[in-house]
């Protein structure tokens, strides 16, 4: 019988960790008096409603790659690597400088990354998760060692500044982590990714693409901006991570008492104020940014994993849980032993 070639798959597979976090987020601040002077809204409403005080917002030619190459330098730094060691780039985001070449070959070719295969992830607000599930496939076969995933976003461009129901909600920034094998125990327990298409017109950008492309009309409808109903992204958003977290926990065979910190999704304060209490946790287990950052779509997760490592919200050993919501819909849920 003719043997089978050996394949890198059948090693046995690799422990993947977290070796270093980065994030960005520009300096120029919009805050919520600030917004009362361009749309119909008032700073208690914002407080109140969504938890978010202010925004960041990128300056004049300061794209989604500008900001996904700072926070991965940083990242970078920490983990104790050089760009030539990186084997491939995973950016997700909505926002991309260009619909190709991908974001991730802009930044590969910022970051001097010459050795990186690069793609971008589209899964929203859910994308970084998405990316580093992407990764820990990538590693724990071992196609690759080292990896930069980055969510990145600049939702500002896309945002209907006129909308006073989606412009008082999102802001721009950028977060990276890098992956790479490490024996021992410590890494990426598990992950989970989940999607539901047929809710894909609650949260979207229906122009732009190839379905409703750029022309005078479609853009004097702005259908090239977000789209967005609250309530029902609000529900969805609500109940989507409650079972991500749920099934990270169970397929990590963990109780949520193991869980040091949960970072989640950054869209609204009352959406985390529900999922704690339907898990039965504290708010104070949660690392919470939006107050000063707004939404920032792909990034919002990837930049307070990065404050709560730097924060020593954790240390080594310990057990967290990252769980995240967007259009798609798209949901995602990892366990990871730090
Ligand atoms: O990344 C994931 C994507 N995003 C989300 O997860 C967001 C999910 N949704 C939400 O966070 C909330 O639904 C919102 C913050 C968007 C809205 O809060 P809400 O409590 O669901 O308000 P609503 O949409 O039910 O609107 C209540 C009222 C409406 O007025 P009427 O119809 O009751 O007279 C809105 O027109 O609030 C009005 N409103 C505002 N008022 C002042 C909506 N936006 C504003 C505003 N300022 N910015």
């Amino acid at each position: 019988m003719k043997k089978l070639p050996r394949t890198k798959t059948r090693q046995p597979a690799r422990t993947v960790s977290i070796i270093g976090t980065g994030s960005y987020v520009p300096e120029k601040i919009i805050t919520n008096a600030d917004l009362e002077k361009m749309v119909d809204t008032n700073e208690e409403w914002i407080t109140s409603r969504t938890g978010i005080r202010e925004r960041r917002i990128a300056a004049e030619g300061e794209h989604t790659s500008h900001m996904a190459a700072r926070a991965a330098e940083r990242a970078m730094e920490q983990a104790g690597i050089t760009a030539e060691d990186i084997d491939l780039i995973i950016l997700a985001t909505v926002t991309p400088d260009t619909f190709f070449p991908s974001t991730a070959c802009h930044v590969q070719r910022l970051l001097g990354a010459r050795k990186a295969a690069c793609f971008d992830i589209s899964a929203a607000c859910s994308g970084f998760l998405y990316g580093i599930e992407v990764a820990q496939q990538f590693i724990s076969n071992h196609t690759c060692n080292t990896i930069l995933v980055i969510g990145a976003d600049k939702l500002s461009s896309i945002v209907n500044w006129q909308d006073r129901n989606t412009c008082v909600l999102f802001g721009d920034g950028a977060g990276a982590a890098i992956l790479r094998y490490r024996a021992g125990s410590h890494g990426v327990i598990t992950t989970f990714m989940g999607s539901d298409g047929n809710y894909g017109d609650i949260l979207h950008m229906p122009g732009g693409g190839c379905a409703l492309p750029v022309t005078k009309e479609n853009f004097e409808q702005r259908l090239n901006t977000l789209h967005m109903n609250g309530r029902e992204t609000f529900k969805q958003a609500v109940t989507s991570m409650l079972a991500a977290a749920n099934k990270a926990l169970e397929q990590s065979g963990l109780t949520i008492e193991d869980l040091t910190c949960i970072i989640p999704h950054q869209a609204n304060l009352r959406i985390i104020e529900a999922l704690a209490e339907r898990l039965n946790l504290p708010l104070s287990k949660f690392q919470i940014n939006l107050d000063r950052y707004g939404n920032t779509s792909a990034a919002a997760v990837a930049i307070a994993l990065d404050e709560a490592n730097r924060t020593g919200r954790f240390k080594q050993g310990d057990y967290i849980l990252m769980v995240v919501f967007g259009g798609g819909l798209t949901y995602a849920s990892s366990v990871v032993q730090w």
